[in-house]
């Protein structure tokens, strides 16, 4: 038993170990501390290896070096120092012989190394480890470094990574980062750690310097720049457009640019890309976030490559729906756009879904003419992208990659909206409408969203109850049943948001999880706004037969509960008897 006079602790009796058989002795919680007598003299180490954390009572001692048994990491015995570049110090600790017993001086065990941890981290994500990624983050946060700080670390790597390997589609790594964060924000714990990690390692890989971005020489006034930048979009000249933002951002602009990306992201040209106004809206979302000092660099180049895409030729249905969008706007725009709330849904549902480009355009230029709001208008492109997903045929291709894009774009008008202002959202309606469309291989039927869903209620006992039976039925891939499951047990009553919560949970730790990490994202935003709405249940029927039929079934718990447990100061024994 531990015995404490002021900072010495008394750990075991000499007895206990002697030469060439190490002890473990456990301090406080979950801490375990390693005795070595080597001729005759003890040392103190932590019995963590700072590598994965395996217990160095299991390694050897010899010239002074003790040497862990798993990956063979060798250390200084006396200092700790390792002497491996790529791993962590070993704690040691002074000890004093007092008589017969073994006495200890276990220090201040404040938390200090929040530096040596982000450069560690940042090396996990240069080399895409996961295990590197998941203990530097876990520590990290364990040691009370805030979360946004280890996420400007991650996004520090994910703006060089981006400029320096990927054009416009490092879209997706910001969409992952970004929905990471948000959908982390929902939990807490080991579930929040693993929604981080995953989302720091989908965006993790080589990054390089590049040449540095300089202002364009004066004199050059935003009217100017913002023209230009609109030139450049619809000319498909990225490059150019990067020294534009750059140029802006320095004369005082900032606080224009994510409206003039998302302007030039909804233009007509861009129908048929839907990644692109999608894209723009998580890359304001960073601006956010993290602010424009962390994320300027990002927000320069990836902005660029995303409203610089040059799409391809269009097809015959495409050039058709870009001259009709094109001949339409003028109405759109002048329109006193935000007056009503009443519409008959049904009949604008009807037409997005009539297989008929001309008549879905004309159905929502005539919505936005009588001046419905724009809210109104993104709850049914929401629901009905949901219910999509909700009614959508699994047995051959259920085109979730189409149908989830439709949802999240829908989703994403509200920051449109909200950045870009009323005629740019309205303009997005038309890429929603126009996505629809594309997707009409698919072959939902058509349905009102006002159609009443079943009314049949879940045989269980109780919520939790409930919430188990659709979990199994998640896990056992039983795509057919878990939709009918999900609404059985809302109309029982119980509650949404913890089912919401269990789902995400479940796929969280699950190798699908970047994958789903959006679509999650937008069902937890949505269901409030959906309140009221008698499609509202489609949103999580949708999500849980999409992520029971995307699923792998591959866990991937294991580096995340390991790390945790590291960060705890546990060793990999304790973990896996644990
Ligand atoms: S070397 Fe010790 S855990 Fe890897």
């Amino acid at each position: 038993m531990e015995h404490q006079t002021q900072n010495w602790v008394k750990v075991a009796e000499l007895s206990e170990v002697p030469e060439g058989q190490p002890k473990a002795i456990q301090m406080g919680k979950g801490r375990s501390i390693a005795l070595f007598n080597v001729d005759g003299r003890i040392y103190a180490t932590d019995n963590q290896c700072p590598h994965m954390g395996y217990p160095l009572t299991r390694g050897t001692v010899r010239n002074g070096i003790l040497t862990c048994d798993w990956h063979r990491r060798s250390f200084d015995l006396e200092g700790g120092g390792c002497f491996h570049v790529e791993c962590d110090d070993l704690r040691t600790f002074p000890v004093e012989v007092r008589g017969s017993e073994i006495w200890i001086e276990p220090g201040d065990l404040t938390y200090r190394r929040a530096e040596e941890h982000k450069q560690l981290l940042r090396e996990g994500l240069l080399s895409e480890d996961r295990w590197t990624m998941s203990k530097a983050i876990s520590l990290l946060l364990k040691g009370g470094v805030p979360e946004e700080e280890v996420m400007g670390t991650i996004l520090a790597h994910v703006s060089r990574h981006i400029a320096s390997s990927h054009g416009a589609e490092g879209g997706s790594d910001v969409s992952r980062l970004i929905n990471g964060l948000k959908v982390g924000r929902r939990y807490s714990g080991a579930d929040r750690l693993i929604a981080v990690t995953t989302a720091a390692c989908s965006a993790s890989g080589p990054a390089s310097e590049r040449l540095e971005v300089v202002p364009l020489p004066e004199p050059v006034a935003w009217e100017k720049i913002s023209r230009w930048v609109r030139n450049f979009s619809y000319e498909g000249q990225s490059g150019r457009i990067e020294r534009c933002l750059f140029t802006a951002y320095h004369k005082g602009d900032a606080d224009k640019l994510c409206p003039l990306l998302f302007e030039c992201a909804v233009e007509p040209h861009f129908i048929d890309l839907p990644h692109i106004p999608l894209y723009v809206s998580y890359l304001s979302e960073v601006i956010d976030a993290f602010g424009w000092e962390s994320a300027s660099e990002l927000f320069f180049y990836l902005g660029a490559q995303l409203v610089g895409h040059r799409p391809d030729e269009p097809e015959r249905y495409r050039r058709d729906a870009i001259g009709l969008m094109r001949q339409m706007l003028p109405t759109v725009e002048n329109a006193a756009l935000e007056q009503t709330l009443e519409f008959d849904e049904d009949a604008f549902v009807a037409a997005l879904t009539s297989v008929n480009i001309q008549r879905a355009f004309e159905a929502v230029q005539s919505v936005l003419v009588d001046g419905v709001k724009l809210e109104r208008l993104i709850t049914t492109v929401v629901l009905l992208a949901a219910d999509r997903m909700a009614s959508t045929p699994v047995n051959v291709d259920a085109g979730w990659e189409n149908l989830t894009t439709e949802l999240n774009l829908a989703a994403s008008l509200r920051s449109a909206q909200q950045i870009g202002g009323n005629k740019v959202a309205a303009k997005g309606l038309f890429h929603i409408v126009w996505q629809i469309f594309a997707n009409r291989w698919i072959n939902i039927p058509s349905r009102a969203l006002s159609q009443p869903l079943s009314q049949e209620k879940l045989d269980v006992p109780n919520q939790a109850e409930g919430i188990k039976h659709i979990i199994g039925t998640i896990q056992t891939l039983n795509v057919q049943e878990v939709g009918v499951q999900v609404l059985g047990y809302l109309n029982a009553g119980y509650c949404a948001e913890r089912l919401l919560e269990e789902i995400g949970h479940t796929v969280l730790w699950d190798d699908t999880g970047s994958q789903i990490l959006p679509t999650l994202r937008t069902v937890f935003e949505e269901w409030k706004h959906a309140e009221g709405h008698p499609a509202q249940y489609q949103l999580l029927v949708g999500l849980a037969r999409y992520v029971t039929d995307i699923r792998t079934n591959k866990e991937n718990r294991s580096a995340a509960t390991t790390a945790m447990r590291f960060a705890e100061g546990r060793t990999t024994i304790e973990v896996f008897e644990g």
